[in-house]
């Protein structure tokens, strides 16, 4: 697996500092698309100095060359490979294997993935117990990130760099179980067990919608569609999620618990959370009837904790080039599925609004991969409470990439930030009696 990551250009630049009359010399750190960074290594040793950034909307956690997004330009690039001729053209499981290995696959190489992850698919018998554990209306995200968790205690050898790829064969072949599992549980159905005559997102959707005393033909557009879903959500560099998995991973937890903790970051609204929370918010708009201009009022009122989800990005300042993809693609679905467009509608009308109001406009606040998908997910049938589960499906190569490369990093160390204190100073012990 070839993670390595090639040697950055050390530049003859330097960024100077200068404290208390000390100055210190720090070398500048430049990407192949010229990005650049203050190396900050010797900041503390030389000066007593740290940095501070709440949010880390200034910090690069790491050198990675996995994925590039230039949010000015609108630019996501896989291993170099641009988003939109992946989404046009690729699969999901070829772009996991991108994402991992660092290169497209030959036709063996996919072949050879495609079959390990078709005949690991099933889970352990005794694992359908775990979700009769669990109550029926718990929602998907905590059952998926538990059960993740919880396959490590299946497969306890130490990790060795076998096991490390047995473990992602495991993880990418069981997640769309353990999906379809939370929701067959969720509306009391039988579970249905993988069938390894179907393709991986065939599979998937075989699970979720067949049942035991009916015939059920997954439609191969929307099987498309679901892996084009897919392929966008596969990576995103340092996001919240996939540095939540760098940072468990960093203390040598394995990949299961890494993984079950990115899970649990992705659930939050403002993050993987968002699709949901955009379904919902179109849904209370379609019931008040041109209520539109009355949520957006809400959404640039200051004192008002209402955004508009699905629109805002840490790192996007220009329209995320996926929601431009799946805005494209909910026609398609909507038109081959025969369903309403209603809320489809409302979410054109309000881009079209924001994009020309001046809140969203100085704020550089577009549309992003969540403002559409949900349009797209409903679709498809797929449930709200599920939306972020086919996040998680789709950015599980992500995060085991990042994991593997963060692993596999020279400068390999435990993640563990400074902080600045603003407690009180030092105060003596006051006994209970003296408290009052
Ligand atoms: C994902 O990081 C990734 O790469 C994530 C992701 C991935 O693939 O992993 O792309 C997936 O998480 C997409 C984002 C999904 N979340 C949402 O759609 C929730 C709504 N969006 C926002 O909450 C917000 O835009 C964030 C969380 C996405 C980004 O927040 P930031 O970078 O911290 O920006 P901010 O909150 O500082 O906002 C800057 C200004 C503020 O106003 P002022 O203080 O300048 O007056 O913009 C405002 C915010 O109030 N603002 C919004 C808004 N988003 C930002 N106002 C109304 N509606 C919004 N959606």
């Amino acid at each position: 697996m070839t993670t390595d990551l090639k040697e950055q250009k050390q530049t003859a630049d330097t960024a100077s500092i200068t404290f208390n009359g000390k100055s210190v010399s720090l070398p500048v750190v430049r990407g192949t698309e010229a990005e650049t960074a203050i190396d900050i290594e010797k900041l503390r040793s030389s000066t007593g100095l740290i940095t501070i950034d709440p949010g880390y909307g200034n910090t690069g956690s790491c050198k990675s060359a996995i994925t590039f997004i230039d949010g000015e330009k609108g630019i996501l690039r896989y291993r170099g490979y641009p988003i939109e001729e992946l989404a046009a053209k690729s699969t999901f499981l070829e772009v996991a294997w991108l994402l991992i290995h660092g290169e497209l696959p030959t036709k063996d190489e996919l072949g050879g993935f495609t079959k390990d992850v078709t005949i690991h698919t099933m889970l352990h018998q005794d694992f359908g117990r775990f979700f009769d554990a669990l109550p029926k209306d718990a929602h998907p995200m905590p059952v998926c990130a538990a059960a993740v968790g919880a396959l490590a205690t299946y497969y306890q050898k130490p990790e060795s760099d076998q096991q490390a790829h047995d473990t992602i064969i495991r993880l990418i072949a069981k997640m769309p179980t353990i999906a379809a599992y939370s929701y067959k549980h969720s509306i009391g159905q039988p579970f249905i067990y993988p069938q390894n005559r179907l393709g991986y997102t065939e599979n998937f959707l075989n699970m979720m919608f067949s049942v035991p005393c009916d015939t059920y033909e997954v439609d191969p557009v929307l099987a498309r569609t679901v892996d084009l879903l897919l392929i966008l959500h596969a990576d995103h560099e340092q996001n919240c999620s996939t540095s939540t998995v760098r940072m468990v991973g960093s203390s040598m937890a394995n990949l299961y618990a890494s993984i079950a903790a990115g899970i649990s970051a992705l659930w939050g609204p403002l993050h993987g959370g968002a699709n949901q929370q955009v379904i919902e918010m179109l849904e209370r708009i379609a019931a008040e009837e041109g209520s539109a201009d009355r949520f957006l009022a809400k959404a640039k009122d200051k004192n008002d904790t209402a955004r508009l989800m699905g629109f805002g990005h840490r790192v996007y300042k220009s329209y995320d080039p996926r929601a431009a993809i799946l805005k494209k693609a909910c026609n398609q679905v909507i038109e081959r599925v025969g369903v309403s467009s209603r809320l489809l509608e409302i979410a054109m009308n309000l881009e079209e609004i924001a994009l020309k109001d001046d809140y969203f406009v100085s704020r550089k606040l577009y549309p992003n991969v969540d403002f559409y998908s949900g349009v797209i997910y409903q679709a498809l049938g797929i449930p709200v409470n599920m939306f972020t589960v086919m996040f998680t499906l789709g950015r599980l190569p992500g995060w085991i990439a990042q994991w593997l490369e963060m692993r596999r990093d020279k400068d390999f160390r435990i993640s563990r930030p400074r902080q600045i204190y603003v407690g009180s100073p030092k105060r003596p012990y006051v006994p209970l009696a003296a408290r009052g």
